[in-house]
């Protein structure tokens, strides 16, 4: 070979090395050598090859199809989208620039507010959040804002703070206690009895109380705390004492499921004591995970110190958050699907996931290997106990569903019913009654392979999974 040929054929080779046109996605220099983990890379790679490497490392998650850990939504129609991407471009705080976006978060609040039933006369007010633990710490601050103005004015002290709530709550309420230096006054839980009522609160009220915490769908157990009960509380508590504490309703899970379900049942705005709700958009809202909002009854239950009054546009907006940045997408997708779907559209995805819910519960429970811990009359969570679990436990099974995919998470429940482990499926829209028969297949299917192998030392093995002990509500709500 002369030296033109050589060199001709080198700079062929170079050519469909570096090539978009020649090169292929899968088969370049880049699926032969390891990509930098702790540095930017100093070259650039074709957008498709970045593409891919980065949507291939995803294929190493798990399915969120077959996620039944968490709450959030998993599946969207192909127009939201679209208005995600759009949402993409836009800071939902650039309210000079995007002004029409504050218009659509105030129509969505105020949707909300007249989904739990505030009274006409409340000018209600809220914000969207990032999820419900942002809205919930922006709803307690607000309560300690009020108390503390209120004994400021007396002239009494201001130094301890406390709120009441059970244990069966988020640990985001934990987080605000933690971060805004209130005492919690916690509830501990019994076994056969996950929820709080009027009983547990009274003797841990007093004048330094915020607010009392309550849960419509819990975390643990998808259970509701006794509200009325504790606004009967309240109100009674007001009439001799004075003291007006109020109540904030933790709507994370229950908040699109309740008013759709059953409503009849009264645990929002209808009660006096109730001053704030927050919900998860990003649950039963039917939307992608990064949004939740707080809503107030009345302007005058979020003291004016705390939000930013933005006054443009012809009237008052406010601006009331614990970041700054975020973008629109979730937003738009949520103003989409209330106009989309409409009352009657929730009203028939809710009745749909709940019967599929009550359908798999039912055949758990008659497996004979399953207490059910709950009806799923609330929420659409499952929450099972095994009758026996002298030989494997509900975190083996947990191991065994996920060799089929399967991400059913087993926790503990918390004090003082931490002896009492359960398996949690929370069914969601995208997850059809044929969904639910393959499910109930495999968990039968495990437990008979536990049975006829069953774990050398299920106290040692119990230990080991910590894995799935990491799949606690915690984590993936
Ligand atoms: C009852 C309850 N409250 C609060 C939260 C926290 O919500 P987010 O994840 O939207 O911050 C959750 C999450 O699962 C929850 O179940």
């Amino acid at each position: 070979m002369n030296i033109r040929k050589t060199l001709k054929s080198l700079f062929r080779k170079q050519q469909s090395e570096e090539s978009p046109y020649i090169t292929p996605t899968y088969g370049g220099r880049w699926d032969t050598q390891p990509i930098d983990k702790k540095r930017i890379p100093e070259d650039s790679l074709m957008p498709r090859v970045a593409y891919r490497i980065v949507a291939d490392e995803m294929n190493l998650e798990g399915n969120p199809a077959l996620n039944m850990a968490t709450f959030v939504t998993t599946w969207m129609e192909p127009e939201a989208d679209e208005l995600i991407k759009l949402g993409a471009t836009k800071n939902l705080v650039d309210e000079d620039e995007y002004p029409q976006l504050k218009v659509i978060e105030d129509r969505i609040i105020q949707m909300e507010a007249e989904l739990f039933n505030a009274p006409e006369d409340c000018d209600c007010i809220g914000v969207t959040t990032i999820g419900s633990s942002e809205a919930i710490m922006l709803a307690l601050l607000a309560h300690k804002w009020r108390w503390r103005k209120r004994r400021q004015a007396d002239g009494l002290d201001i130094s301890r703070p406390n709120i009441i709530f059970g244990a069966d709550v988020h640990t985001c309420w934990e987080k605000f206690a933690r971060y805004f230096d209130v005492e919690m006054r916690v509830i501990p839980l019994q076994e056969d009895k996950y929820t709080i009522g009027a009983d547990d609160v009274e003797p841990l009220l007093d004048e330094n109380t915020i607010a009392v915490g309550v849960v419509v769908g819990t975390t643990f157990t998808g259970q509701v705390d006794d509200i009325s009960g504790i606004n009967q509380l309240l109100l009674n508590h007001k009439q001799k004492t004075g003291m007006d504490i109020p109540i904030h309703v933790d709507a994370a899970s229950g908040g699109f499921v309740l008013p759709f379900y059953q409503p009849q049942f009264v645990w929002d705005f209808r009660l006096e004591q109730v001053r704030s709700i927050n919900v998860s958009n990003h649950k039963f809202g039917l939307v992608y995970a990064g949004m939740g909002s707080v809503i107030f009854k009345d302007k005058s239950d979020l003291p004016m110190e705390l939000p930013f009054e933005i006054n443009y546009l012809g009237g008052s907006m406010y601006n009331y958050s614990l970041n700054f940045s975020k973008g629109s997408s979730i937003l738009l997708a949520q103003y989409y699907m209330f106009l989309r779907l409409g009352k009657s559209g929730y009203r028939k995805i809710i009745s749909a996931v709940m019967s599929n819910a009550q359908y798999l519960e039912q055949k758990l429970a008659e497996s004979g290997f399953f207490e059910v811990l709950t009806d799923a009359n609330y929420l659409p969570a499952v929450v099972i106990r095994l009758i026996d679990d002298s030989l494997f436990t509900a975190y083996h099974i947990s191991d065994e569903l996920s060799k089929n995919g399967w991400i059913v998470p087993a926790y503990s429940l918390p004090p003082s019913a931490e002896h009492v482990v359960v398996l949690r499926m929370v069914i969601k829209e995208n997850f059809s009654r044929d969904l639910a028969d393959k499910l109930l297949n495999d968990t039968l299917a495990s437990i008979r392979h536990l049975q006829q192998n069953p774990p050398s030392n299920v106290k040692v093995a119990d230990n080991i999974s910590t894995e799935n002990r990491q799949t606690t509500p915690h984590g993936p709500c």
